[in-house]
């Protein structure tokens, strides 16, 4: 049918299906900027504003939008300069976000902005609460809110404050928060959150840089206020397919029989793939270096279904609705098999076995037979003898839950055959090498005949660094020779992607009766669901990060990863680590309270040390050899001092505070109030395997391109990798010129996890850059020194010297520098080796693979409010201060806390993936599952506690991983303090607390 919509105030003519969406016909139809994020209005992505006010462009058909003004973020600013067009520039929205650093992914900013902007509609002046309100209906999984909040209040200007006037300034022109006025309790006044940096404590060993270390805008902000076409979905192609899959209703089964004659026969569809139809190919989905340390289990398609939502067949077809249509024309015989739900149930002697098929390729100590994915156990000194010497041995269970990373651009890919018959695959992945390689065996091909493109990515947090949807389009691509996308809706996300592993934990420690630790044990039994995806290098990452932490002299870790009948566990930001430090610390200060000692003293007199090896380093490392290594930076005392003076620490065990009216809420006496906190470690790279590549060239101009191979996911890395090659080449960062990454045109990078772009990657663009800066100085020194020849040759008299050595020549302000203060500008160098003498391309390419993986750490600080009646926890306040080495850009890396932290915080006290009794997903939409919106967030403060890790060239450590790993324990320790009560399993629901506190109630009576 034909439509008349209004969209940003002109009328335009659509041809449409009635049942069509506002969000598919805008994005049909080229406005990129409206996003899909879930398909029942509750992520918000997708918001654009109908007569000023928002909707959900999702749940809304687009005949309903007739005769109404529909704006999208195109509608809202430009880049002011266009060539010979001026505009009026961005929006002042759009710039505070970019000023503020208030983008990560940057999925969700068009949809902020209109959100704020809707807001402004009805008041020029709202308080934070009513632009908290206002961005509630717009989840971000990236940001924690912080900084999107303050953009807004900064853009349209604060009167009271007499911050902003709507046109921004200069981020350095705030305060930081620890110049405010101090404020004990309540909470200090909401206005206090306009602060934009973290609080940075400064090592006397970092030096002092021109744009390393500077909150410096992201480099592709700019195009993501705008919403500029650049993620994967982002583009139109002629004759596109759509795919579909069928998946598995039942937990454990063969396929007995599968006929898809009636759905191939359906018009509109273009192929029909079952396991009959294309090659038996093992693998692993896992996007790791090669080779894969884990089982290859895993089949595009199979005779065999393991978990509700596993494979069965693939549909290509003109229209999603089409294909939905034949996947019910699929007809399917299952003959059912017992399933196995809880990993308890894996390891007994009759358990049903998951894995039988025999092109199984096994890796490591793994055992398909008894359904084991993987086995790992180390042991330094003896645990035994150690708990016989302690004065006293405390053991408890602890269970982590299964969770989502929950990005809000769910998987998404298209792939088509290009000129040269060569297949493209241009998917949102954090990993587009591994993936070229892990699917060439699968599809066939071979891989120089395979190009992955990642575009922009809206978010993974490890969901990404896995190969769940390429195989599907690309098969389907073969099949039919057209262009195929296929995209997870939200449910799918939810019943068919990857997860946190769920855990159950044993941890066991002796101690002497002053607190040190003699022996520390802890036993994993973790779950990899149906596949052993990361299923040894997860949980072998609980024991090596958490087990190292503290020092004692007898340390043994030991798990069993198991199959069961649910999704596959995977790669999630943190890496096992998480899941480890929720045991470890809340059992340090079971600890800590039982022996009556300081919680952070005893933390700190068992934490490692500088010069100390770590310990687990010399026993484990990712299944292979471990690597010995010794700490050459750790600012945990630090990080504890300055913590615990920000949360306004009120404990020591010994010395218990007689003022205890902070802890109450006046008139409310069912709320109680605590604080706790938690030591953490993580590591930066994995030491001797990950690789990163970079490649340098100037252009005339004396821009910079910068290519890498590294994975952007939103986490600032591009903008971070640009500042180094600027700090060393002389130049702003808006002449470094980004691009990753292409697998026909960037260098390899083993991909974005692990927390190692900066460091690996940064390392490769250091080196780069490096050898980049030599050959200009080279014709600097040679455009200096004729420079001079002329000068003389015109005047005797002066007494110029002539000789400059390119050794002698800085890079500073698009300048090289002599001496004697003579320069050549970047774009003379460049003109001049390009165009006119001894030409040549002044170019690098370099790689970074690193013998260390230095750790950062952490102290994690909560407050929480607990409601005796309902068991529910309000957090407060989190506190994090961090040692990540030298922080390249405040701005990114304080985001990336701030954002992680709000991930941990869901993971303590709401995110769980649940299940019924048949295996089948409870938990299908992000309304169910829960992840926290902008009005319902702590206050949040970060603090970085430089050092210079003298592993790497800038002195830098890994930011992006540890904020997940304390704040589960911190707010189970403040919940203890607060009621007396240990919670040993998380997410801490009002439910799960409740029962606790009755349980306890009952116990006492
Ligand atoms: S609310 Fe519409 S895409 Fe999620
Ligand atoms: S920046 Fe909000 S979802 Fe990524």
């Amino acid at each position: 049918m034909q439509l008349l919509l209004t969209i940003n105030n002109e009328i335009k003519s659509f041809d449409i299906a009635p049942n069509e969406t506002l969000l598919r016909v805008l994005r049909r139809n080229g406005y990129f900027g409206v996003k899909h994020g879930c398909e029942n209005g509750e992520c918000g992505a997708c918001a654009v504003l109908l007569d000023k006010k928002p909707v959900a462009s999702c749940v809304m058909l687009a005949a309903q939008a007739e005769g109404k003004n529909i704006t999208t973020i195109e509608a809202m600013g430009e880049v002011e300069e266009q060539g010979w067009r001026k505009t009026e520039g961005l929006h002042p929205l759009q710039k505070a976000f970019v000023e503020f650093g208030a983008i990560q992914c940057g999925y969700c900013t068009p949809a902020m902005i209109l959100a704020a902007q809707a807001l402004l509609e009805k008041t020029s002046h709202p308080t934070e609460a009513q632009v908290r309100d206002a961005l509630s209906g717009v989840l971000c999984r990236c940001t924690g809110y912080l900084k999107p909040v303050q953009a807004v209040l900064y853009a349209v200007g604060d009167q009271g404050s007499g911050i902003g006037s709507g046109i921004p300034v200069p981020i350095e022109n705030f305060q930081p928060r620890e110049e405010l006025p101090p404020s004990d309790f309540p909470l200090s006044d909401p206005r206090s959150l306009i602060s934009t940096l973290p609080k940075m404590i400064v090592a006397p060993a970092v030096p002092e840089m021109t744009v390393v270390g500077k909150p410096e805008k992201k480099v592709d902000a700019v195009k993501l206020v705008q919403g500029n076409p650049a993620f994967a979905d982002d583009i139109e192609m002629r004759g596109m397919l759509y795919a579909k899959v069928l998946w598995s209703p039942v937990a454990h089964a063969r396929i007995k029989h599968i006929d898809a004659t009636k759905a191939r026969a359906l018009e509109g569809v273009h192929a029909v793939l079952t396991h009959k139809d294309i090659p038996r190919v093992v693998y692993s989905t896992a996007g790791q270096s090669d080779p894969i340390p884990g089982p290859l289990d895993m089949f595009s398609l199979d005779t065999k279904v393991r978990f509700v939502g596993d494979r069965v067949a693939f549909v290509a077809a003109e229209s999603e609705e089409i294909a939905e249509r034949a996947l019910e024309l699929i007809e399917v015989e299952y003959d059912e098999l017992p399933a196995i739900l809880d990993p308890r149930d894996a390891m007994k002697p009759d358990a049903p076995r998951l894995h039988d098929e025999p092109e199984y390729v096994p890796f490591g100590e793994c055992d398909p037979q008894k359904n084991i994915a993987a086995k790992i156990e180390f042991e330094l000194g003896n645990v035994e003898e150690g708990f016989k010497k302690s004065d006293f041995v405390f053991e408890d269970e602890y269970i982590v839950p299964k969770v989502q990373q929950a990005s809000i651009e769910p998987h998404i890919v298209v792939t088509y055959w290009d000129e040269d018959d060569r297949l493209v695959i241009r998917t949102s992945t954090q990993v587009p090498f591994h993936a070229r390689r892990i699917l060439a065996p699968v599809l066939n091909l071979p891989p120089k005949r395979i190009r992955v493109i990642k575009p922009r990515i809206g978010g993974g947090f490890g969901g990404k660094q896995e190969v769940l949807t390429e195989d599907v389009a690309a098969h389907l691509t073969i099949a039919t020779g057209r262009p195929v996308r296929f995209e997870y809706t939200r449910e799918e996300e939810f019943i068919a992607a990857r997860s946190r592993h769920p855990m159950r934990v044993r941890v066991k420690t002796g101690v002497m009766k002053d607190g040190a630790m003699i022996a520390n044990e802890m036993y994993a039994l973790s779950d990899t669901g149906a596949y052993g995806c990361h299923a040894l290098t997860v949980t072998g990452n609980t024991g090596q990060k958490c087990m190292g932490l503290y020092n004692a002299p007898n340390i043994k870790f030991h798990a069993h990863v198991v199959y069961t009948n649910t999704p596959s566990s995977g790669a999630f930001r943190g890496y096992g680590v998480p899941q480890g430090f929720f045991p470890l610390e809340v059992h340090m200060e079971k600890i800590a309270r039982a022996l009556n000692l300081d919680p952070l003293q005893f933390r700190l007199m068992n934490a490692v040390k500088v010069g100390d090896e770590l310990p687990t380093s010399k026993a484990w490392s990712e299944g292979r050899a471990p690597h010995p290594e010794i700490i050459e930076t750790c600012g945990l005392p630090e990080c504890v001092e300055q913590g615990a003076r920000a949360i306004g620490w009120k404990r020591d065990n010994r010395q218990q505070t007689t003022d205890d009216r902070w802890r109450v809420v006046p008139g409310k006496s069912h709320l109680r109030r605590g604080q706790g906190v938690a030591c953490v470690m993580q590591g930066t790279a994995i030491p001797y395997l990950d690789m990163g590549g970079a490649s340098i060239k100037i252009n005339d101009d004396g821009s910079f391109n910068l290519l890498v191979g590294a994975t952007d996911l939103g986490t600032g890395s591009d903008t971070v990798l640009a500042q180094l090659a600027a700090e060393i080449l002389g130049c702003p960062i808006d002449d470094i010129l980004v691009y990753s990454s292409d697998t026909d045109f960037t260098p390899f990078d083993k991909g974005a996890y692990a927390s190692s772009t900066t460091y690996i990657s940064g390392g490769a663009v250091v080196k780069a850059a490096e050898q980049v800066a030599e050959q200009i100085k080279k014709v600097a020194a040679r455009m200096l020194n004729e420079e001079g020849e002329k000068q003389k040759a015109e005047s005797e008299k002066r007494n110029t010297q002539y000789n400059i050595r390119a050794e002698e020549l800085i890079l500073r302000g698009k300048k090289v520098f002599a001496p004697d203060g003579r320069f050549v500008t970047l774009a003379q160098v460049a003109l001049n080796s390009l165009h006119h003498t001894d030409q040549h391309q002044i170019m690098a390419v370099a790689s970074f693979v690193s013998p260390k993986s230095p750790p950062p750490f952490a102290a994690q600080f909560a407050q929480v409010l607990v409601d005796t009646v309902t068991g529910q926890i309000t957090v407060e306040k989190l506190v994090m201060a961090v040692d990540s080495g030298v922080i390249v850009n405040p701005a990114t890396a304080s985001g990336q806390i701030e954002g992680g932290m709000t991930q941990a915080l869901g993971y303590a006290v709401c995110e769980e993936m649940l299940y019924d009794a048949k295996g089948d997903s409870v938990i299908r939409q992000l309304g169910d599952y829960k992840i926290f919106a902008a009005d319902e967030m702590p206050e949040l403060q970060t603090i970085f506690v430089e050092t210079f890790e003298p592993s790497h060239p800038f002195g830098l450590k890994a930011v992006a991983e540890i904020p997940l790993d304390g704040v589960a324990p911190a707010v189970a320790n403040a919940v203890y303090d607060a009621v007396g009560l240990w919670m040993d399993e998380i997410p801490m629901t009002p439910e799960r607390v409740w029962r606790r506190l009755h349980e306890n109630k009952n116990k006492n009576k």
